[in-house]
């Protein structure tokens, strides 16, 4: 069982971020003394930066995992509008102006215009959510967000009864995202959930990670977190919110739709055509770590699973 409710939690099995680093530096600093090099990936941790964001632990909606290092999350990233590589986000997207920053919520909804992220994001108080994210390249991390439920935001913006998907669009800017100066996907990037999806209470808009404000390469200033499904549901750099009434056409699937569906709910049970989903590698846990299984919805079924009832996975992967 991964997701505790808060009285199992005793507040003094919290612990803030900069703990988190100390412990990770002091058992660097062990390991060097030790003249260990199989156990490299703990040496790697670094100390978070940028801004503090004030958040309370959500424990409810957090697994008991031990975080990633600040370095795996901030290190080890997807994000093809600045290169391909796993480093190359980090490498890249340093330059990215994330102030000012505007949404554009269109399509079926009564609150329509163009917003300040600040106006977006000011109502809704900040929670921290320890997320477990697993990529649909078998590859898996814990991440300490901090964010507000989508659900939340979504019934402000009043959809209207035609509404029956949301869609998030990513920035344009081929100019900044030097990635986005060649086809390797055709820009933007876009995702989409069904509007009861998105109203989920686990469905999460970021805003930071490990307490602080969301670095680029993670999808500053605002990125989409569906902890059921495969890390490429989650948007990064998020322009445009758009509510429809057909299913939109999403990034991946377009790019290659016998491997990429709509859903993306992580399923050990169907594989991708090219490799298993039933193991993943566990980013940190160094090179002799056994692969870990892989649970339904990311082990959020117990959460999720009825929003699919009826609805075969294998079609609808
Ligand atoms: N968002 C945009 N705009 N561009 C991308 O290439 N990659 C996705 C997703 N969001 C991607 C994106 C993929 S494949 C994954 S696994 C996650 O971001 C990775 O998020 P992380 O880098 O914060 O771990």
């Amino acid at each position: 069982m991964l997701i505790r409710r808060p009285a199992d939690i005793r507040p003094s099995e919290i612990t803030p971020a900069d703990v988190y680093a100390q412990r990770r530096r002091f058992l660097a600093g062990a390991l060097a003394l030790a003249g260990s090099t199989l156990l490299a990936p703990a040496a790697r941790a670094g100390t978070p930066t940028g801004t503090v964001l004030a958040a309370r632990r959500n424990a409810a909606y957090s697994v008991t995992e031990a975080p990633n290092s600040w370095d795996d999350v901030t290190g080890y990233n997807n994000y093809y509008e600045f290169g391909t590589d796993k480093s190359d986000p980090a490498a890249n997207a340093g330059h990215l102006r994330v102030t000012p920053w505007t949404v554009t919520v269109g399509g079926e909804c009564d609150l329509k215009g163009r917003f300040a992220l600040e106006d977006l994001i000011r109502p809704h108080p900040l929670e921290e959510r320890i997320y477990r994210l697993r990529c649909v390249e078998a590859w898996s991390m814990v991440v300490p967000w901090v964010g507000f439920p989508l659900g939340d935001l979504v019934r402000r913006l009043k959809p209207t009864s035609r509404a029956k998907f949301v869609q998030f669009t990513t920035l344009n800017d081929p100019a900044q995202m030097p990635g986005e100066r060649s086809r390797t996907l055709d820009w933007p990037y876009t995702e989409a959930l069904r509007i009861d999806e998105a109203a989920h209470p686990l469905a999460l808009l970021a805003v930071g990670l490990y307490g602080r404000v969301l670095p680029n390469q993670n999808g500053a200033p605002l990125r989409l977190v569906v902890p059921w499904k495969y890390g490429f549901k989650s948007s990064k750099a998020i322009v445009r919110i758009d509510f429809t009434e057909r299913m939109p056409e999403t990034t991946w699937a377009r790019a290659n739709p016998t491997e990429y569906g709509f859903y993306a709910n992580v399923n050990p049970a169907v594989d991708h055509p090219r490799w298993s989903q039933k193991t993943e590698r566990r980013i940190g846990a160094g090179v002799f770590a056994p692969r870990q299984g892989t649970l339904p919805f990311n082990g959020y079924a117990e959460q999720v699973a009825s929003l699919y009832t009826g609805l075969d996975l294998r079609k609808n992967f």
